[in-house]
């Protein structure tokens, strides 16, 4: 698993630095392309000669190092397909938090796009403190995988929580990332809806919402991951085309009715993650209405329900839908799951300022059967990533 896995290990100063030093020789034997870049006090607990012998690869140590194989190293070393940071101290951790990039590894922590693993070891007090906390959350909150630390004696005296988590459950936690990704959608047709519809009043004005379309294209994403074949039907949105999936671009509800309906005949599975307006003006005026009386009435005209339509068509298809609430979640949520004949309702919870229209997490609690499981705040990308592993799981 680990064999040709090109593998960065960012090693900050803290005494559990000489624990790097299994896990580094570890990679290095099951095949892994070590690259190990080290801070100015990491190097003050173990040398970089010791990490360039068990990874046979040299060491850097700054971001002005001269090296025979790379341009420039904090992209270099940044482009790799797991990049781990062992141990961390409480300044690396407020440093990625916070996007700080004055030296070689907080520049790559910065630049790197692959997953990151981040193992903090600390004092107690340090790790416990309200601002690490709110670091990690940060962190986590951006798709960073921490590995707790233990409980133990720590290296200032105390007894306490911080102590590196164990290598053992380190090295776990490394298979799981690189294990090939479950293709639970393999050979699936699936139909993704994201962002806002705009009806047009006149053409210069519409009634839309503030759906930026993140949920939905993290849900294509994690779909076309999961191996599916995935078509996204997207309202007008600002975010760029994601790779390998064919979009369509619609703008009001009946355009997205139709493109949909279009796409339904073949489709295995369908996510509704649009934000769809339910009423439009009754007629679009070609000219733009000029402002004259104190009022402006505007008469509105139901919109398709277009997954209400696809439940009444059913067949074999997995049908899920979204439930933006601000209250009775669980009552609206389930009162949609049956009236629109869907197998599964996401509710997100879009009273909070961190959750649903325009942010980049979520806070979703999911209803199946009789069943529910809620998420805690969390990325778009990982909660996309948690619906597509339980559809996967219930089409099992
Ligand atoms: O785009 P983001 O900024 O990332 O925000 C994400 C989101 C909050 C828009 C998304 O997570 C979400 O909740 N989408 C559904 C919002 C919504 O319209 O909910 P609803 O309760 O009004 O509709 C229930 C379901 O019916 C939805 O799946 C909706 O797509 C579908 N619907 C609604 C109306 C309609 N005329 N036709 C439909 O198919």
């Amino acid at each position: 698993m680990l064999n040709g896995k090109r593998i960065t290990v960012g090693i900050t100063g803290g005494i559990a630095a000489y624990k790097a030093v299994e896990i580094v020789n570890w990679l290095n034997k099951s095949g892994a392309k070590v690259q190990v870049a080290m801070t100015k006090a990491a190097c003050s607990f173990v040398t970089p000669l010791t990490f360039k012998t068990l990874s046979g690869n040299p060491v850097l140590t700054d971001i002005m190092d001269e090296s025979p194989y790379w341009h420039v190293p904090h992209i270099d070393i940044a482009d790799c397909d797991l990049f781990i940071v062992l141990p961390a101290t409480a300044n690396i951790i407020a440093k990625a938090a916070n996007g700080i990039a004055d030296d070689l590894l907080s520049a790559a922590l910065l630049a790197t796009t692959a997953p990151i693993l981040c193992a903090p070891a600390m004092n107690s007090n340090m790790y416990a403190n309200a601002a690490t906390q709110h670091n990690l959350a940060v962190l986590r909150q951006r798709g960073w995988h921490i590995i707790q630390p233990e409980t133990g004696h720590l290296a200032c005296g105390t007894v306490g929580k911080g102590h590196l988590a164990a290598e053992e459950d380190i090295k776990e936690e490394i298979q799981k990332l690189l294990a090939p990704a479950d293709q639970p959608l393999k050979g699936k047709k699936i139909l993704v809806t994201a962002g806002p519809t705009y009806e047009y009043i006149d053409p210069v004005r519409f009634i839309g919402n503030r759906s930026s379309g993140k949920m939905g294209f993290a849900l294509a994403q994690a779909a076309a991951n999961a191996g599916g074949n995935v078509v996204l039907i997207s309202g007008p949105v600002g975010l760029p085309d994601p790779d390998g999936i064919r979009i369509i671009g619609v703008t009001s509800a009946r355009e997205m009715r139709d493109a949909v309906i279009r796409e339904y005949a073949d489709t295995d599975i369908v996510i509704m993650a649009a934000a769809v307006a339910d009423y439009r003006p009754k007629a679009a005026l070609e000219k733009k209405i000029k402002k004259s009386d104190e009022q402006l009435r505007l008469e509105l005209v139901k919109n398709p329900d277009i997954l209400k339509e696809l439940g009444q068509d059913k067949g074999n298809r997995f049908l899920c839908g979204f439930a933006a609430e601000t209250d009775n979640l669980a009552d609206y949520a389930r009162d949609k799951l049956i009236k629109k004949n869907l197998d599964m309702i996401v509710a997100n919870d879009v009273s909070r300022d961190d959750s649903g229209f325009d942010v980049d997490t979520n806070a979703v609690t999911v209803y199946y059967d009789e069943k529910e499981i809620s998420f805690p705040l969390m990325s778009k990308q990982a909660v996309a990533g948690e619906i597509i592993r339980l559809i996967g799981k219930l089409l099992k």
